[in-house]
């Protein structure tokens, strides 16, 4: 059982831990066993009002802090995440499932981005250049743009709020924080540490509850400048036509429709390996996750069989164990949502080789277990090759040529993540060319972002903007243009010429 402080059960706001105006709470619970972690806000708009409050009124001496010493707390920050590894791993564990291992992996993922992103507070470059007049200066600057609103997922609780969170508070915004329904506790346990760090009270703030009372009085209330969305395309395109009406910056990166194709001249051991990885871990709900494998005719009966002998050894189990491979989904409204995706598959045609079930025996009864899931004689166009599942379903497809291959994998409305397997450089680097995608991996499964490139996709995946690398300031920073006239007369742009 983690330890949940009675810190934990409060909104965050203005450096203050403090119930929902309305006393209402809900439970957090941990998908493996059914059990309650802890009861955190069921806030309502008054809540988040007061928290845009004090992030509006801390950001005045927020932006005038030198990046630098902003830059110093993050720092701070990413060494006690270090600290703290193992408890919020483990506390992840319980609160949404997946392994250990992935479950380390995500708040190392949080460390990188904190220490990469603090790196920036002593560059955060803008440019000189040379003015069109003589006797005057011409340079750019970054500067902050004022209250965000951080929405995000539960499947990784501390490194996606951390792609959007450190990035914001480095270019001197404060931030309202709402983290996902599913892992309050995680979203918390992360901004007690940035608080712990030393952040001034405001300028982290955070409100738990619902989408429709927090997320909406996020999305709606004049004084957010900039509302970072990660979650679902249907949520994601409500926010940004409630942000476009409000001329509000909204950043958004939503769902995907992954997929590897695996040539007939590819590593057939390699491939399997990577492709049980990105089909099952986090038990299939990453937004990079693979859900079509696109198999070039030639190996498409052998690679199906290794896949499915693979998947059949995949022990569920809860995450805390060491023997699991994989954890439960989310919820066990997630799971019929998963499961209802297994049931169109079967009626459009496509032939169920494993899984297709939820696994309750034993110490499994509680939990919400779904067993790993591989469809074949899928066609591109059934509705499981085309949607999100956000589940341990894949769809294998058979391709005739390396065209027809790059052809069914950009067939859909979602660009997020793609991989080739392939030992022929030329095709690897058509590959690169012709799959219309945020990111391509080349020999490795469509999962493992590092944080210093810049992640988000083509289509329907996002809105153009991207999180990671250095990309990701320009969602949370205004340019300004300063001039400089030295000349001790009007000089004129464009007309003064001679
Ligand atoms: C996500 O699923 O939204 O590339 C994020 C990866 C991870 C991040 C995934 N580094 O799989």
């Amino acid at each position: 059982m983690a330890t949940v402080t009675p810190e934990l059960s409060k909104n965050l706001i203005n450096g203050k831990w403090v119930e929902s105006t309305g006393r209402q709470t809900m439970p957090s619970m941990n998908p493996a066993t059914g059990e309650v972690l802890g009861h955190v806000p069921k806030s309502e708009s008054a809540d988040v009002v007061a928290a845009i409050e004090a992030a509006k009124a801390a950001f005045e001496k927020w932006r005038k802090y030198p990046a630098p010493r902003r830059a110093e707390i993050l720092f701070h920050a990413a060494e006690l995440l270090v600290e703290e590894k193992e408890n919020l791993a483990r506390l992840m564990t319980q609160e949404m499932g997946k392994v250990l291992a992935e479950t380390r992996g995500d708040v190392q993922e949080a460390i990188d981005m904190t220490y990469f992103i603090a790196g920036e507070g002593r560059r955060l470059r803008g440019y000189t250049t040379p003015s069109e007049m003589p006797n005057k200066a011409a340079y750019c600057i970054r500067v902050p743009v004022g209250v965000v609103g951080v929405i995000t997922p539960w499947n990784f609780p501390m490194a996606i709020p951390s792609w959007k969170i450190i990035p914001a508070l480095i270019c001197g915004n404060t931030v309202v924080f709402k983290p996902a329904t599913y892992t309050p506790l995680v979203g918390l346990r992360f901004a007690q540490i940035l608080q712990e760090a030393g952040l001034p009270p405001g300028v982290l703030n955070v409100v738990t509850g619902s989408g429709g009372a927090v997320g909406d009085a996020l999305v709606e209330h004049r004084d957010v400048a900039i509302i970072s969305f990660t979650g679902s395309t249907e949520t994601g395109l409500g926010i940004a036509q409630k942000c476009g009406r409000a001329g509000k910056r909204v950043s958004l990166e939503m769902g995907g429709k992954n997929a590897a194709i695996v040539m007939e001249d590819a590593d057939l051991d390699l491939a399997t390996d990577a492709l049980i990885w990105s089909a099952f871990g986090t038990s299939g709900q990453r937004c990079t996750a693979c859900s079509r494998i696109i198999a070039h005719s030639p190996v498409r009966a052998a690679l199906t069989d290794r896949l499915v002998e693979r998947a059949r050894q995949l022990r569920l189990g809860d995450g805390l164990d060491p023997k699991t491979d994989v954890g439960p989904v989310v919820s066990d409204t997630q799971l019929e949502r998963v499961h209802g995706y297994v049931e169109v598959g079967q009626k459009e045609g496509a032939r169920l080789l494993v899984g297709g079930r939820r696994t309750a025996q034993g110490v499994l009864a509680h939990g919400s277990f779904y067993a790993p899931t591989f469809f074949d004689n899928v066609q591109p166009s059934m509705r499981i090759a085309q949607e999100e599942i956000f589940g341990p379903v894949t769809s294998i497809i058979e391709a005739k040529s390396f065209e027809d291959a790059v052809a069914i994998l950009n067939s859909v409305e979602y660009g997020l993540s793609a991989s080739i397997f392939t030992r022929d450089v030329n095709k690897a680097m058509r590959a690169v060319d012709d799959l219309f995608t945020g990111i391509v991996y080349i020999n490795h499964g469509t999962i493992g972002a590092e944080v210093h490139l810049p992640f988000g996709g083509t289509k329907n995946t996002g809105n153009g903007h991207r999180e990671g690398g250095l990309q990701v300031l320009d969602v949370f920073s205004e340019w300004k243009s300063v001039y400089i006239d030295y000349s001790g007369h009007l000089q004129r742009a464009q007309i003064d010429k001679d």
